[in-house]
């Protein structure tokens, strides 16, 4: 996700028919999507068994005997879901004692995780609520909390638990318990965000449940990666779909080809996942940029598209005949002929890696006019220039290493593009079979470092989805 940004982000599309609604700022009222297909959100008796044995895994490893802190190293995978196609993505987390698991959105564009609280009046409307009085572990700091996205904000109080993901456990982690987000903000069944970004942009000054992993040591390896399934270009897609793979600790070899290319992220610039984006290449034409900070990019799976500095989205929209900026509406986007494919790559220093014309068309207006996926953003300085979100990122097998600070990307396997647009089972809640458990640098570190910076998500509401 993105920061909140002075410009308009969030937009309301309908991409169901010719119509489009006004795009809203941040705070604006949005429509709620009436899902299509509501799963179910309580674990069966399977996925309790599941849990069960994992967590008494856990606390033998805890209590095990080990001294270093970190009984296991470990790995895991947390299936995620699309939601209203290709607009954001999901995983899961369990909170508490007993763990209650949670859909949030998986964001390595900020770095605070907050669920919806069971006291929550506005905006968390049918979305699974956190109630800290059923945790036995809950820990509330009395310190309020309040982020502000591109798409929008939440505001409640700092609260400390057990948190569990694809089989780790971090006690004692900071997050946000909230009674306010903004209207459309989340989508049931999402009760929340998890940041996976550095702990310098952390809203809350606590170490981010990824970080804490991966500086103690918890993960076999020092990385967590994503598959993100494509399903904009399917005009079946429901309101769900499988997501793909998030993993931590390590990469799943049978999901890319060919090696990682790994770019370091700019020297002292850990916050949010920085690369510089050194070209563009659009229909064969290349654009080139110096690899100063006025080309940083945040790669970013909170955001549903990609995000750039005005002149050079024009220069790249001059490379596509008969393209135009939008008007009133689409202020900020540009159209150009459906008839036209367009292919544009990307490099970050590395290999180059291209986008599919079908996420750069992100949808039709017309009969004749489509709407590109690549818009423009003036960030002033508040965050890199660039945000490049999931229309790029369902391109590539993307890894995000902890040592050296670095982001890889690596051609998607035949497996993994076979999940495209494949209609299927949602995921359950996957907390994990592998079994490490560390515990968070405590409640000393969550005062206000990371105040003033924000989250990047930016994404689309899609509405009217039947
Ligand atoms: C935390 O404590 C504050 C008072 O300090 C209270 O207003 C708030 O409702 C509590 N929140 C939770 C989630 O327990
Ligand atoms: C890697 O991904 C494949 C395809 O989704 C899956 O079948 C396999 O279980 C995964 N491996 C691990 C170790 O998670
Ligand atoms: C886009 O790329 C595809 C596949 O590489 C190619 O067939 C097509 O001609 C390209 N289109 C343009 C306009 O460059």
């Amino acid at each position: 996700m993105l920061p909140s940004l002075q410009c308009t982000l969030a937009i309301l599309l309908l991409m169901a028919s010719d119509a489009l609604a006004a795009p809203r700022p941040a705070m604006g009222s949005t429509t709620t999507i009436p899902l299509v297909r509501k799963r179910h959100n309580r674990r069966t008796e399977k996925d309790w068994g599941a849990w069960a044995q994992n967590h008494r895994e856990m606390l033998i490893g805890k209590y095990g005997g080990s001294s270093s802190g970190v009984a296991k190293r470990g790995s895991g995978t947390n299936l995620i879901t699309n939601q209203n196609a290709d607009s954001s993505y999901y995983g899961s987390v369990a909170i508490g004692t007993p763990p209650v698991s949670f859909n949030v959105i998986l964001d390595t564009g900020s770095s605070d995780l907050w669920v919806a609280d069971s006291g929550c009046t506005v905006g968390c409307k049918s979305v699974p609520k956190f109630t800290s009085s059923s945790s036995s572990s809950f820990k509330n700091l009395s310190k309020p909390f309040n982020i502000q996205y591109g798409s929008g904000q939440a505001a409640g109080v700092l609260g400390q638990d057990t948190v569990q993901m694809a089989g780790f456990s971090v006690a004692n982690q900071v997050f946000g318990v909230c009674s306010a987000v903004s209207s459309g903000l989340l989508n049931n069944p999402v009760s929340g965000l998890l940041g996976l970004a550095w702990n310098t942009i952390a809203t809350s000054g606590a170490t981010p449940l990824w970080q804490t992993l991966a500086g103690s040591g918890a993960w076999d390896s020092p990385v967590m990666s994503f598959q993100l399934t494509r399903f904009v270009d399917d005009n079946d897609a429901q309101g769900l779909e499988p997501g793909g793979t998030f993993t931590m600790g390590f990469v799943n070899e049978s999901l890319y080809t060919g090696a990682i290319d790994f770019q370091s992220i700019p020297s002292g610039q850990e916050s949010y996942w920085i690369l510089p984006l050194t070209a563009l290449n659009v229909q064969g034409n290349t654009l080139t940029f110096s690899s100063s900070s006025s080309s940083y990019a945040a790669i970013d799976t909170g955001t549903t598209l990609v995000g750039g500095p005005p002149s050079a989205i024009a220069q790249l929209y001059s490379q596509i005949p008969d393209s135009a900026p939008g008007t009133g509406q689409f202020e900020g986007y540009y159209t150009y002929p459906c008839t036209t494919e367009v292919n544009v790559s990307m490099s970050f220093g590395g290999q180059s890696w291209s986008i599919s014309p079908k996420d750069f068309q992100l949808t039709q207006l017309s009969s004749t006019q489509c709407l590109g996926a690549f818009f423009e953003l003036s960030t002033g300085g508040s965050a890199p220039a660039w945000i490049v979100g999931d229309t790029f990122l369902k391109n590539v097998y993307s890894v995000f290493r902890f040592n050296p600070p670095s982001v890889g990307f690596a051609q998607l396997s035949q497996g993994a593009l076979a999940m495209d647009g494949v209609n299927g089972p949602l995921p359950s809640a996957t907390i994990g079979s592998a079994a490490a458990s560390v515990s968070a640098s405590g409640a000393s570190d969550a005062l206000s470092s990371g105040a003033g910076r924000h989250g990047l998500l930016v994404y689309i509401y899609s509405m009217d989805w039947i």
